[in-house]
């Protein structure tokens, strides 16, 4: 397996680096790309931990040699939020960013499954499918917005408000990643039940708990080492279906079969072409459906404009 990491020098992206690193199966590649100079440093760095992993670094001109024969390709590359932004802000930024990385994606691995970390993840999906879709190299089944983070911290914010063994609680999480587009399936997570009261303050903690991590740390970035927790289980389960394990199953922001919106959070089956089978996400309580009623509009608005940037 060739994985690359696209934005590896960044908080997120040396995190993840660093799980990948000891979790890959033996023989991996690990192949680290970053505009930022120190990506060769990071590479030598890992490359002294003890694992049957090899790394390479690849600078701001070598993004072709990064990319070329990748099973997997990691995208955490661009600007986080400060105090005061959401999501929303960074497009400016971030959208030219993830343009020239898919253009790259294009040329030098058009099979590899695709996984953007980017925010908006909601928009830089879309931008990633249409610059495909222009190249004539788009696969549905290949690309995915990583929503792994709403789901861990879903878990760890449920396991401990009711006293769960968080190894094996799971809690659905639907929608885009963005505020009031990430939608918690409390009504569906086995063996608890929840209080009106209880949905409607863990609902908003869970949606905003992106901010909670970027006002503490005032000004020094937005999650970093969830993300790469999260990232690299989401990888994992990639690989898993890589390699033929058989019911492997993610939530992810795909363009599916929901029905809700273009692209949309769903659970998916993983296989050895990305996603073998679009599950569906079951039964929501009254809470949950008007929750996914009153968001979709801007759900839309954020795919709109990921679209409209390459079309327009
Ligand atoms: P960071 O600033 O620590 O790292 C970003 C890295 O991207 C830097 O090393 C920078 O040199 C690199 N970069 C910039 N332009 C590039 C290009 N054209 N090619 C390759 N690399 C490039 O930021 P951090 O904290 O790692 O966050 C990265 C992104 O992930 C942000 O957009 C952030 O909003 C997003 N994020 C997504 C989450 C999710 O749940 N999907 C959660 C948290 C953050």
């Amino acid at each position: 397996m060739k994985v690359t990491v696209l934005g590896a020098a960044g908080g997120i992206g040396q995190a993840l680096s660093l799980l990948l690193k000891t979790q890959l199966p033996a023989g991996s590649e690990l192949s680290l790309y970053d505009v930022a100079p120190v990506v060769p440093g990071v590479a030598v760095d890992l490359s002294h931990i003890p694992t049957a992993v090899s790394v390479n670094g690849y600078g701001k001109e070598d993004l072709d040699s990064a990319l070329a024969g990748s099973d997997v390709v990691l995208i955490p590359a661009g600007m986080p939020r400060k105090p005061g932004m959401d999501r929303a802000d960074l497009f400016a930024v971030n959208a030219g960013i993830i343009k020239t990385l898919a253009e790259g994606i294009v040329k030098n691995c058009p099979k590899a499954l695709v996984g953007v970390i980017t925010n908006p993840v909601n928009g830089t999906v879309p931008i990633v499918a249409e610059v495909f879709k222009k190249a004539g190299t788009y696969e549905a089944n290949r690309v995915f917005g990583v929503t792994t983070l709403d789901v861990i911290r879903s878990e760890a914010f449920v396991a401990e408000l009711k006293g769960l063994d968080v190894a094996t609680t799971k809690v659905p999480v639907i929608g885009g990643h963005s505020g009031t587009t990430i939608l918690p399936l409390l009504s569906q997570v086995e063996g608890v039940a929840f209080t009106d009261e209880e949905v409607a303050a863990l609902t908003p903690r869970i949606q905003n708990a992106g901010t909670e991590v970027v006002n503490a740390k005032a000004g020094g970035g937005s999650a970093t080492l969830s993300m790469g927790a999260a990232a690299a289980r989401f990888c994992m389960s990639l690989i898993k279906g890589l390699q033929g394990e058989a019911n492997v199953i993610d939530y992810a922001y795909v363009e599916g079969n929901t029905g809700d919106a273009q692209y949309f959070a769903q659970p998916v089956r993983l296989g050895k072409n990305g996603v073998e089978e679009y599950l569906p996400y079951g039964e929501l309580s009254a809470f949950e459906q008007k929750a996914k009623n009153d968001m979709l509009a801007t759900l839309n608005k954020d795919i709109q404009e990921g679209v409209d940037f390459i079309n327009q």
